[in-house]
């Protein structure tokens, strides 16, 4: 088993390629409130790069997991995100969110998505699921170029150590690109092996964009693959070891979410795949995305946006 490498950011800076996502087991007052006993075993486990997003609710728990482990700040590499509906508030949020962690800076700051969305109870998220994700109206501005501009003076601040993206695509990037004067060190998007994105990888890396895989498993539907789980059964592994491997290998970023302290441990302990075995994951590629909240509409839109606007 090979050690869990670090990748270089655009700024200097080394990002361990396997971090724990910090979603929480689910969005109920409970189910964030618990995330705070798995992320402390994750510290333990030897992760050193956790994700997490004001959207999850869990950056209080990453903050106090953080401070129970004793770890210096420097070890850890701490990511977390604006939401959807703060592109008018970007300092404001960023603050919050520095505050609920109970941190000075953090390592990556991402625009979660590219959209700007308004709700009636402004700053705040409405309470119900129905309305955070019907109950909104689309801004036309912010747009992504101008909230950038604001990442580009967080970052200036010094408190925002490397800024990105999340959800973009070549199109989105390409308009990004037009005025940004700081290229984003990360694109955060869903990746595994039934929607290997290539062709995004492949741009990201020409622009000196790191990649990191959200949903990097697939879920149960990737990981019961046959050929994943044969694999599996040749390097004496489980499908999600392999799935994760394959990202390593590929110079991707990954972030597996789990709360179970055995398998935070089996997802950071990864073989080395054979050329001819990595181009066989890559073949099962079906451009097919397993993000359960990734739902298009009868109005062909997910959270205000068509594909065309998003790029996909
Ligand atoms: N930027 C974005 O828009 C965005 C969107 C989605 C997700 N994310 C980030 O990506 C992270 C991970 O995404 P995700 O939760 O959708 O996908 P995932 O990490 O691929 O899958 C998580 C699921 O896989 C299970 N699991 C993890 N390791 C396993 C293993 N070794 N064997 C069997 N099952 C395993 C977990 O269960 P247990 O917990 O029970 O182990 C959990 O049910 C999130 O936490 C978040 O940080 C970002």
């Amino acid at each position: 088993m090979a050690a869990i490498p670090s990748i270089k950011l655009n700024t200097g800076a080394l990002i361990p390629a396997i971090g724990l996502g910090g979603g929480p087991d689910d969005f109920t007052p409970e189910g964030i409130a618990g995330s705070e006993k798995w992320l402390r075993t994750a510290f333990e486990t030897g992760y050193r790069h956790i994700d997490t997003a004001w959207m999850y609710g869990t950056e209080p728990a990453v903050g106090a997991a953080f401070r129970a482990s004793g770890l210096h700040r420097k070890e850890v590499f701490v990511t977390t995100k604006l939401p959807w509906h703060h592109q008018k508030y970007v300092e404001r949020s960023f603050n919050d969110s520095l505050s609920r962690l109970g941190l000075d800076y953090v390592d990556l700051y991402l625009m979660h998505w590219p959209q700007a969305l308004e709700y009636p109870t402004g700053y705040d998220l409405p309470s119900t699921p129905e309305e955070i994700f019907g109950g909104f109206q689309v801004a036309e501005t912010p747009t992504f170029n101008d909230t950038w501009a604001e990442f580009e003076r967080l970052h200036a601040s010094g408190k925002a150590r490397a800024i990105g993206v999340s959800n973009f695509s070549i199109k989105t990037l390409e308009q990004l690109s037009k005025t940004a004067k700081i290229v984003p060190a990360v694109n955060q998007v869903e990746m595994h092996p039934y929607f290997a994105d290539t062709e995004l990888l492949e741009y990201c890396r020409s622009k000196g964009i790191v990649v990191t895989a959200y949903s990097p498993t697939g879920h149960a539907k990737v990981r019961s693959d046959p050929t994943l789980v044969a694999l599996a059964k040749k390097y004496n592994v489980t499908p999600t070891q392999i799935i994760l491997a394959w990202h390593l290998a590929r110079g991707v970023v990954a972030v597996p979410k789990s709360s179970n302290a055995g398998r935070q441990k089996e997802n950071l302990t990864l073989p080395t795949l054979s050329a001819e075995d990595l181009a066989a994951v890559t073949a099962l590629d079906r451009k097919e995305r397993c993000d359960v909240w990734i739902k298009f509409g009868p109005d062909g839109k997910m959270l205000g946006w068509t594909r065309e606007q998003y790029g996909w």
